[in-house]
């Protein structure tokens, strides 16, 4: 058995000098190359353990001993906006249940695919704009991408058109999502009392942004239900779908919690992984090369079609390789699950570290997925071909794990997936991108999600659109 390497810290606030709350990734990877595998540290009133190895990761991904919880750390905050929705109920919550047997098959490949013609109409738009531009002019992935992603999951999930490309400035979702994304993360490092009485502006505007996230979902909600519908898209499925096992349907609030989930899960990270993946593709110009003889051999000068997008061997491994090295929902906790005493200490990893009833486990992807006993020296480069299918069959279990573990899981990765991928295709099939700056290193911003900032890129036409 070994004791985890705990970090020294000061009275009551525990290790505030160590951990900086707007950058948390940051700070764990930080402390993960001095302390290695697994370090504890201490903010107020919690004792978080730090997950950064693949071989300690496997071990905490055993659903038969831990869970999420989501009554600490930026998730507890966060579910004063999301309530029961899916992504922030305990897995025991009846609500969650329900509305992940109800929705679950909204989410499955044929459904996805046929959510293929929405996501096409929005990257059209986003061609048009970056054609319209011009070549010289200079975009900033993360905005258009943030338009692309919102404006996508609104029009494929609940038939809404957000026209966040014919807007100068970002849609008010975004700007109140990113606030209270950014507030939840800062919150879980200050006492109830700092929050409510130190930091009143800012729990104020918190509030806020709640309220005008929640009049959005409801807008979309109302709209449907005076104008009923009958697409078969995410909306009608909350409103009117059934649980298979209870025969129970999701009760008005947990459709706007989901509403909001689904807006707020359904573009924030879809739109940093695809940052992430031009940032990197410009960078390497023997990939970026590949990349687009494979859409001019596969695609062509042809309409991108639905069917394309499995024939795009590379292209697949080039975006699995950016989502590793920069998974844009970084990490996420886990408690254990027994409520036994007799049942510990629970022991973790071929060390066999020692982990206590009321720990809080906290996996740092950035470390995992750069584990070089798994991805070897060269593991923090971008090497598409080590993603190839028949490499990445062979990866061990729990290695590449962008999208989250077991029943708490992504729902909604065949969804980014395809939508990723089709705009991808349809980005290298019409232009030649260049980095503006040749010497561009990454730089990152995290609400909870993590993106990459200060980068620009111009989009040459290679001719007349398809
Ligand atoms: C859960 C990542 C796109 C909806 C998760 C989790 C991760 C993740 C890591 C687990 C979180 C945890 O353990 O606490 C990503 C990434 C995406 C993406 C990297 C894009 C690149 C999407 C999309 C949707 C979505 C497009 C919806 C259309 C959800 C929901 C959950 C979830 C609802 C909670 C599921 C549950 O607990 O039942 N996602 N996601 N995500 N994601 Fe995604």
């Amino acid at each position: 058995m070994t004791e985890i390497p705990t970090l020294s810290g000061v009275p009551f606030l525990g290790n505030i000098h160590d951990i900086d709350s707007t950058d948390t990734h940051a700070s764990y990877t930080r402390v993960a190359n001095v302390y290695g595998e697994i370090f504890r540290y201490h903010t107020v009133g919690q004792s978080v353990v730090v997950v950064n190895s693949h071989d300690v990761y496997d071990g905490v991904c055993d659903e038969r001993y831990y869970e999420k919880r989501p009554n600490q750390g930026a998730l507890f905050h966060m579910r004063n906006g999301l309530g029961d929705g899916l992504f922030t109920s305990f897995n025991d919550e009846e609500a969650w249940g329900v509305a992940h047997r109800a929705l679950m098959p909204k989410f499955g490949p044929l459904s996805v695919r046929e959510m293929f013609g929405e996501m096409y109409d929005v990257s059209c738009q986003m061609l048009s704009k970056w054609a319209r531009q011009g070549p010289t002019h200079p975009i900033d992935p993360v905005d258009d991408l943030t338009r692309l992603t919102l404006d996508t999951i609104a029009l494929s999930a609940m038939d809404s058109r957000f026209n966040s490309f014919y807007r100068e400035k970002n849609h008010p979702f975004v700007d109140a999502l990113q606030f209270f994304m950014a507030e939840s993360g800062r919150r879980q490092f200050r006492p109830q009392f700092v929050n409510d009485y130190v930091y009143r502006a800012s729990t104020k505007k918190y509030w806020q942004c709640i309220e005008i996230m929640r009049n959005i979902a409801l807008q979309a909600i109302k709209e449907r239900r005076e104008h009923p519908s009958s697409k078969n898209d995410l909306l009608n499925a909350m409103m009117r779908g059934k649980d298979p096992k209870t025969g129970k349907g999701l009760t008005d609030e947990n459709i706007i919690n989901n509403a909001i989930t689904f807006l707020l899960a359904g573009h924030e990270t879809t739109s940093g992984m695809l940052s992430f993946f031009f940032v990197l593709l410009n960078g390497n110009p023997r990939a970026y090369k590949k990349a687009q003889e494979e859409v001019d051999t596969v695609i062509g000068e042809a309409q991108l079609t639905v069917e394309h997008l499995s024939k795009l061997p590379y292209i697949t491994a080039c975006l699995r390789e950016a989502v590793r090295l920069w998974p844009t929902a970084p990490g996420s906790r886990v408690c254990p699950k027994s409520q036994n005493d007799a049942d510990y200490p629970l022991l973790l990893g071929k060390k066999q570290y020692k982990i206590n009833k009321d720990d809080v486990i906290q996996w740092n992807m950035l470390k995992v997925h750069r584990d070089p006993l798994v991805y070897g020296e060269d593991a923090d480069q971008f090497i598409p071909e080590r993603m190839l299918d028949e490499n990445f069959n062979k990866l061990p279990r729990n290695s590449w794990k962008a999208f989250g573990n077991g029943m708490r899981g992504c729902i909604g990765k065949d969804f980014a997936w395809q939508e990723g991928m089709l705009n991808i295709a349809m980005v290298l099939q019409n232009f030649d991108l260049q980095s503006t700056d040749p010497s561009y290193t990454m730089r990152v911003r995290q609400t909870v999600t993590l993106k990459p900032i200060g980068y620009t890129m111009t989009a040459r036409l290679r001719k007349d659109m398809t």
